[in-house]
């Protein structure tokens, strides 16, 4: 695995040059001319924490919340005064976690602090466990502004629930809560690939989902992160390809519109997507901000996190700076994610010619069937996408999960080279 997204990484890169990610950074960040920018807020507080889970989550401590989210305010202050005059206009924002819920009665404070700065242009969004499902609690988030929410189902059969050791919900009663208070984008996120699941409950949990007030849902791998605590089986990967061309030929045969590599909306147009801006800004533990030629990432230690804040210091731990080739390829990663590649797009972005870098790998993948030109664009066929699939679980487990091990040891690591 290593050598592969080594041999990757040289190749389209085109230098030996590792990704160097170091305890240097800036201490103003410039994204008032970026484009496409989004931001996104982590909330890291769960009611009970899942052995699978691999993000930047503790148990709710209703005190702790308390001072993270003044600091969280005081942060969005400190990064907001660094544009200069007028507001910077956004894309979206998102509030993820851990079960931002839990602070719902704050949620309208934080977006007043960010609309001091940043005019949000596409809504925002919220991830919420189904607990948090609740007609006070979903009304609270609609009058803060949460235009779209995404609930973590995973599966409606118990069964699974029970393997993945994961509260169990009532979830006729969840939706009854959920009919009382609508939202522009209902999605429901689902994992597949667990021991002995079939085609047929994948399309009950779907079916379910989109009669039952969902326009839009997320089917995620399960990804066995070193550090999670994995207590069922592994699917085998052939079972696991046949599953996902299963889950992707149902979809297609519905009319389900695929707007990312696992992602599909009922009617084509509700969007729920945290990850796939050019350029985003992150606020909280673990949050990461992606500009032209910078990435960051903030401490994933609350403590630590609060304490930068009170010190009127950003809290990133580490950061890298891209050379082209390196954001080129990063760029296309996250475009691919999407299913498309637009060479205006990328024009733009870069004001380079997408042909004349990566011209050679364009016409590879299209004489192996992985994705087809439509006008300006390149579009991934069903075939490209089982590929990205299996790029992306490389990524997943050779980069995030070395880095979010690193980090969950480390609040403030050194460095930490990926090859
Ligand atoms: C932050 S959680 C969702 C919100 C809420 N905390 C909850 O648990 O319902 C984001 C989503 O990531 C997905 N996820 C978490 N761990 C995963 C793993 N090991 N493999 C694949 N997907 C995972 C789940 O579908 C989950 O709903
Ligand atoms: S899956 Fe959700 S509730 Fe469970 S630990 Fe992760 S963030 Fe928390």
């Amino acid at each position: 695995m290593g050598l592969l997204t080594n041999f990757a990484r040289i190749w389209l890169t085109r230098s030996f040059k590792p990704f160097r990610f170091t305890n240097k950074h800036n201490s103003v960040l410039t994204y008032e001319n970026a484009k496409n920018l989004g931001l996104y807020v982590h909330i890291p507080f769960c009611a009970s924490i899942c052995a699978f889970c691999p993000y930047c989550k503790t148990v709710f401590d209703g005190e702790l919340a308390k001072r993270y989210t003044n600091a969280l305010l005081r942060e969005i202050d400190m990064i907001g005064s660094m544009s200069s005059g007028t507001k910077t206009e956004v894309t979206s924002l998102y509030f993820g976690g851990g079960s931002p819920a839990l602070i719902a009665y704050d949620i309208g404070r934080i977006i007043a602090e960010i609309k001091k700065y940043f005019i949000i242009n596409d809504g925002i969004g919220i991830e919420l466990h189904p607990q948090d499902v609740t007609e006070q609690t979903l009304s609270v988030l609609k009058q803060a502004g949460i235009t779209k929410i995404s609930i973590g189902i995973q599966s409606f059969q118990s069964e699974y629930l029970e393997i993945l050791e994961r509260q169990h919900t009532d979830f006729e009663k969840m939706f009854a809560e959920l009919s009382k208070v609508p939202f522009e984008t209902v999605s429901m996120d689902f994992i597949f690939a667990l021991p002995g699941q079939t085609i047929e409950l994948l399309k009950k949990d779907i079916e379910y989902a989109f009669s039952h007030g969902a326009n839009h849902i997320a089917v995620y791998p399960f990804i066995d992160f070193t550090f999670t605590n994995r207590r069922f089986p592994k699917m085998s990967e052939t079972e696991k390809k046949n599953l996902l061309y299963e889950l992707v030929g149902y979809c297609e045969e519905k009319g389900y519109k695929r707007d990312s590599i696992w992602t599909f909306s009922k009617d084509g147009k509700s969007k729920y997507s945290s990850m796939t801006r050019e350029n985003f800004l992150g606020f909280g533990c673990s949050a990461t901000t992606l500009l032209k030629y910078q990435f960051c990432i903030n401490t994933f230690n609350a403590e630590k996190y609060i304490e930068r804040i009170e010190k009127q210091q950003l809290p990133t731990a580490l950061s890298l700076h891209f050379t082209l080739r390196q954001r080129m390829v990063y760029y296309l990663f996250w475009a691919a994610y999407t299913m498309r590649v637009s060479r205006n797009g990328f024009r733009d972005f870069f004001e380079l010619p997408l042909e004349g870098y990566y011209g050679t790998e364009l016409w590879i993948a299209r004489k192996l069937g992985w994705i087809r030109k439509e006008e300006n664009d390149y579009i991934m066929t069903t075939k490209g996408s089982y590929y990205y699939h299996y790029f992306e679980y490389f990524y997943t487990l050779s980069y995030i999960d070395r880095m979010w091990n690193l980090m969950r040891e480390a609040a403030f690591p050194e460095e930490l080279i990926i090859r």
